[in-house]
């Protein structure tokens, strides 16, 4: 079976950027260790409790961030991080090539009951000439050179892009290393699943609301079909459910706290996965426009997600066409 570094050399990736993907893969594999030790690991809980050495516990969000940053800022190839849980950027001492925005611990509500969790990573050049500090990651999501995520299941799976095809690998927890187990994801165009928190219906707009509405109604109404529906509360997860086969996954506007229209954010959870989407033969959007033509205006930005089998996410977007964008 083939292993991640050598399917990426076989590619003609370039090594600095292979080496970006292994620093990756060796933050995520210590992360899926300790996930997998559960409460044995010590990493449950509070940031408050402490552990029995009485050092303080830290929870596995902040493990995860702790992993991923030093790792990657000591990386030649990387030149600055974005973190879920940085406030700012962080720069490195070295002028790598490359920048990576990542949520480290995606879902991270599922830990304490031993849920499917990830973590999700963009990659992007650093842009030459004038462009410092945060402007450097200020980059339109179709920018990515490569965009993954790591879902940390029953298996331990690495589900990347480096630009062309979607590929699966599942960490052989005997070797340490990630196999290649699905060459090209292709998602299928039309699917009879979505996922959605359904405990926001009555904050939703129009748009949303009337397009479940039609789905709920299945053979009886518009959409002739009976759908079903999940929710993982882990993007992570949900998303690779449709990368595996098919559906729509969406978390859209909200009227809950006007300061917070928006839960997901662009940098580190829509665009990677809207790339990912795409080259598996899916579509993604924000409900008015591509989610990979938009340009952020801060690394922690948040944005309406819609994405997955391309006819579905088509049809939803009809429904918000005919609604003009809330404010
Ligand atoms: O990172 C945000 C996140 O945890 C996603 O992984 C997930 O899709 C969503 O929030 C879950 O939201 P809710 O708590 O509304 O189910
Ligand atoms: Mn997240």
């Amino acid at each position: 079976m083939k292993r991640l570094l050598p399917t990426l050399r076989a590619d003609q990736t370039s090594e600095s950027l292979i080496s970006v993907i292994n620093t990756i893969q060796i933050a995520a594999k210590e992360i899926s260790f300790r996930l997998h030790q559960g409460a044995l690991a010590g990493v449950l809980g509070s940031t408050l409790d402490e552990n029995i050495q009485g050092e303080t516990q830290k929870k596995l969000d902040v493990v995860a961030n702790q992993l991923l940053k030093t790792l990657l800022l000591e990386s030649p190839n990387v030149h600055a991080i974005a973190s879920e849980e940085e406030d700012s950027i962080v720069v490195s001492p070295n002028s790598g090539d490359y920048l990576v925005a990542f949520d480290p611990l995606d879902g991270s509500s599922n830990i304490d009951i031993n849920g499917a969790v990830g973590t999700i990573f963009s990659i992007l050049r650093k842009p030459g000439g004038e462009a410092s500090g945060e402007s450097m990651f200020l980059q339109p999501g179709k920018a990515q050179v490569a965009a993954g995520y790591v879902v940390y299941g029953p298996a331990t799976m690495m589900v990347l892009t480096t630009g062309k095809d979607v590929r699966t690998f599942t960490l052989d927890q005997t070797v340490g290393e990630f196999l290649l187990t699905r060459e090209k994801a292709e998602i299928p165009d039309s699917t009879k699943e979505f996922a959605i928190n359904m405990s926001n219906q009555r904050h939703w707009g129009k748009a949303i609301s009337e397009y479940i509405a039609d789905l709920l109604q299945g053979e009886d109404g518009p959409r002739k079909k009976n759908f079903n529906m999940r929710w993982n509360a882990a993007m992570v997860a949900d998303v690779h459910r449709i990368i595996t086969r098919g559906g729509l996954f969406t978390y859209p506007w909200d009227k809950r706290n006007s300061a917070k229209p928006f839960k997901l954010r662009l940098m580190y959870e829509a665009a990677p996965m809207a790339l990912l989407i795409e080259k598996a033969g899916g579509k993604a959007s924000d409900g008015y426009q591509r989610l990979l033509d938009i340009v952020p205006t801060d690394i922690h930005q948040r944005v309406g997600v819609i994405l997955g089998s391309a006819e579905e996410v088509e049809k939803c977007v009809d429904y918000h066409t005919k609604h003009p964008k809330p404010d």
